[in-house]
């Protein structure tokens, strides 16, 4: 006779059997309730001004610093595991206290975007917009007289700079800097240059997080003086969090991002849950490094452990992920690695 499950006494031998649907390796591919693809994921690149650059990024295994004229190996491998998108990011030949060279045309990033658009002209080229690898300080903005950095004198800049990649050809420019209102500036410029059909994914939920400390050694972006705490959400809010993100999407936003991905899954599905526009999750270089350094050590085995993050971070609810495994991800799945 059936009975409900909390009327089964523990010395009974169970009803209730959720392992019938794990019993086989067809029946749990029949039941997968997420999939994770080469199709949601998003390969970032370090981009260094001048010829013949390709410095390692130490703490990053398999990533490097490259000029232009040394992207024609990667630019095969995006093709070969069909990866649908890069996202840009800048080390310029200078740095200043405005951080002009980011809207350099000749400078690293739109040289990039240029031959990303002739040499893979179907690959969705997406440009990271913030000043801080091109300013003196590292910080994301210019700086008000008593050092901390202007929100307002810092929008028409980045305004220029997403105006600068989109002349270059980028599909979609991704501002990160989290000062108030870039969404909007950027938008209004784009559309002004009569860019209105370059999108915008706004790093809308970015918090101040500690696991941006390889990305910093890669991008040269560390700041000179102080900390991102006065412009970065703090990791322990969640309603301020979502309330970024509805701001970004008033603003215009076309896409929305949660950074990092890993410990902000919450973050991750309740924006999922509160808008109906494409969120993406930035699986930061800490969370790439932390996985690679236990792989090294034989501690965790990299492959499952990687897919595993993965497909975590879509289950939470992201459409797109942008992960340092991208590459080695679509690689693993092409061999039949699930996680
Ligand atoms: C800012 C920016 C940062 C990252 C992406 N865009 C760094 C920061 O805010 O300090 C971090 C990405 C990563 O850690 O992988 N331009």
């Amino acid at each position: 006779m059936w009975r409900p499950e909390t009327e089964q006494r523990a010395s009974e031998r169970p009803v209730l059997r959720p392992r019938r649907l794990r019993a086989t390796d067809t029946l749990r591919r029949m039941l997968r309730e997420t999939d994770l693809s080469v199709n949601h994921l998003v390969h970032p690149m370090f981009v260094a001004a001048g010829s013949r650059i390709e410095r390692p990024i130490a703490s990053m295994p398999g990533h490097a610093q490259r000029s232009v004229d040394k992207f024609s190996a990667e630019i095969d491998e995006i093709l070969a595991t069909r990866i649908p998108a890069v996202i840009l990011f800048g080390l310029p030949e200078s740095k200043d206290v405005n951080g002009s060279e980011a809207w350099n045309p000749h400078g690293p990033v739109p040289m990039a975007i240029a031959e990303l658009k002739r040499s893979a002209p179907d690959t969705v080229v997406i440009a990271d917009v913030c000043l801080c690898e091109y300013t003196s300080h590292g910080h994301c903005g210019v700086l008000d007289a008593s050092q901390g950095v202007d929100n307002d004198a810092t929008l028409p800049l980045l305004a220029q700079a997403a105006v600068a990649y989109a002349e270059a050809g980028a599909d979609i420019v991704a501002p990160s800097a989290m000062m108030d209102g870039q969404v909007a500036a950027i938008r209004w410029a784009l559309d002004a240059a009569g860019h209105g059909g370059v999108a915008i994914l706004a790093y809308a939920a970015k918090f101040a997080s500690a696991f941006y400390g390889p990305f910093r050694e890669a991008a040269g972006s560390a700041p000179a003086f102080g900390d991102r705490r006065p412009y970065q959400l703090d990791p322990a809010n969640r309603r301020e969090a979502l309330r970024e993100v509805s701001l970004d999407v008033d603003e215009g936003a076309d896409m929305v991002m949660v950074k990092p991905a890993g410990p902000y899954l919450d973050i991750i599905r309740q924006v999922r849950d509160r808008t109906s526009l494409p969120v993406a999750a930035y699986q930061v270089s800490g969370e790439y490094a932390m996985l690679k350094a236990a792989a090294e050590r034989g501690w965790i085995d990299e492959r499952r452990a990687a897919m595993e993050s993965l497909v975590g971070i879509r289950r939470a609810g992201a459409d797109v992920i942008i992960t340092y495994y991208a590459k080695e991800a679509a690689r693993w799945m092409e061999d039949g690695l699930r996680p």
